[in-house]
């Protein structure tokens, strides 16, 4: 054969060969596996009536848009990740994580990102152009050492009384005219003179105490909270600390007797039936109404915690891409329907929580979004969770519910209560990495 021909033929076969190893090694890095695509594993707390509601709707979503892909919903009990954390943290430092799960925005996932557990998700902050839709306030609490770790699936508020308003109604008390503790107390003092038997206001177990502790510190002034969840407060004669823990005192002895004893759902049904008329807790409160088919401003309705009615308390819940996952790939496809206008707007009407994104669409939600997406734009003062995962440290939140527990239930004084609380700031003052600025 002529011997350019002969080159002519070689040169062809060797860009034909090329051409099919590189598009075979294209195949094996841009093509899914069906094993990477076919299942998504994600864990959460989300067990109550309203809150299955709202996550079965978030996963028709995601099954929506994926349809061959089977959602496997690991639903651990037990509010604001009690039971779960120890649970993933376990899984995770076996090197077992789930390809998704819930956590609380801010520090409660900074143990797992120092220890190089998560994937940063820049990208799909950019991709998505999140940016653009979700507060500032969020976007850095979805952030550690300045990338993105989590995305915001929406933003509880934290500081709410609900109140039966048909009970109300029989003693002829104006729950919008109560503005401190004093009126609080007052109308709980007159519904329990007309109603012996009963307990004004329901409370639940142990972590439930420490929301409520942590409202009660907020309406103490937003400079308090501050320094509190800045680990200043140190000392456990300081009288804001010494203040919030005498309103608690004077609260539990409305309680129920069996309060330590009830999940927060159970203590929100006793309101909703009649046998109480407060309950704080935060806004996933409003599934448990919507389930029970209340109607708000006509059988329930909410006012800010006595002191906070210029503030916003946030809950974030949120969902991160844990390193080494099985499925990577639907990881996050997750990850984009959670941040995404379809799925908060799916979701968030049902959780009580307002979409985490400023372009969703309020028809979507009832009349209780109206009164918290209103606050959200117009409060003065955000202030995140302490006892749900934002605020603090966990070596410091993760005790705090034991500490006032211990004084809810008798244990412990109010001098020693304040002693300790202190003290748990001071033990763990190096944890504190996040300086807060609230004002
Ligand atoms: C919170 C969480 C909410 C809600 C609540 C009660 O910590 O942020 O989404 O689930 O616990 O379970």
């Amino acid at each position: 054969m002529d011997p350019k021909k002969q080159t002519i033929i070689f040169v062809l076969i060797a860009v034909i060969a090329t051409a099919g190893i590189v598009a075979g090694i294209m195949y094996f890095v841009m093509v899914p596996t069906p094993e990477e695509t076919d299942e998504l594993e994600i864990y959460h707390w989300w067990t109550s009536g309203g809150e299955a509601a709202a996550v079965g709707a978030l996963v028709d979503v995601f099954e929506g848009l994926y349809p061959d892909t089977t959602v496997t919903q690991r639903a651990i009990s037990g509010g604001s990740g009690i039971t779960m954390i120890p649970i993933i943290t376990a899984l995770i430092l076996a090197g077992e994580a789930p390809d998704a799960f819930q956590m609380h925005a801010g520090y409660e996932g900074i143990e797992y990102f120092k220890a190089d557990l998560l994937d940063d998700i820049n990208d799909i902050w950019a991709d998505n152009n999140l940016e653009t839709v979700i507060p500032d306030v969020v976007q850095s609490m979805c952030q550690f050492d300045g990338d993105y770790y989590m995305v915001p699936v929406n933003i509880h508020r934290s500081n709410v009384v609900w109140y039966n308003l048909n009970e109300l109604d029989s003693i002829g008390a104006d729950p919008k005219a109560i503005s401190n503790w004093t009126d609080f107390f007052d109308v709980c003092n007159d519904w329990e003179t007309a109603n012996p038997t009963k307990d004004a206001i329901s409370l639940a177990h142990a972590w439930t105490q420490a929301h409520l502790f942590e409202q009660i510190l907020a309406g103490e002034g937003i400079d308090v909270y501050e320094s509190w969840i800045n680990g200043d407060i140190i000392s456990g004669s300081d009288p804001d600390l010494l203040a919030a823990l005498t309103i608690l005192e004077t609260f539990m002895t409305y309680t129920n007797p069996d309060f330590n004893t009830l999940a927060w759902d159970e203590a929100t049904d006793l309101l909703i039936q009649g046998n109480s008329i407060f309950n704080v807790m935060g806004d996933w409160a409003n599934g448990e109404f919507l389930v029970a088919n209340s109607v708000y401003d006509d059988d329930y309705g909410t006012i800010a915690v006595p002191g906070t009615s210029n503030m916003y308390g946030l809950v974030v819940d949120a969902f991160q891409h844990p390193a080494g996952v099985a499925h990577p790939i639907n990881s996050d496809r997750w990850l984009e329907v959670v941040a995404s206008k379809e799925g908060q707007d799916a979701f968030n009407p049902l959780k009580g929580s307002i979409s985490a994104r400023t372009d969703s669409d309020l028809t979507l939600y009832g009349p209780y979004h109206d009164w918290t997406f209103a606050d959200f734009e117009s409060v003065t003062y955000m202030f995140p969770s302490v006892v749900h995962g934002s605020g603090a440290p966990q070596s410091f939140s993760s005790e705090l519910s034991a500490v006032i527990n211990d004084f809810c239930t008798g244990g412990a004084t109010l001098a020693a209560t304040a002693i300790a609380i202190a003290a748990l700031a001071s033990a763990n003052a190096a944890d504190f990495t996040t300086v807060w600025s609230l004002d």
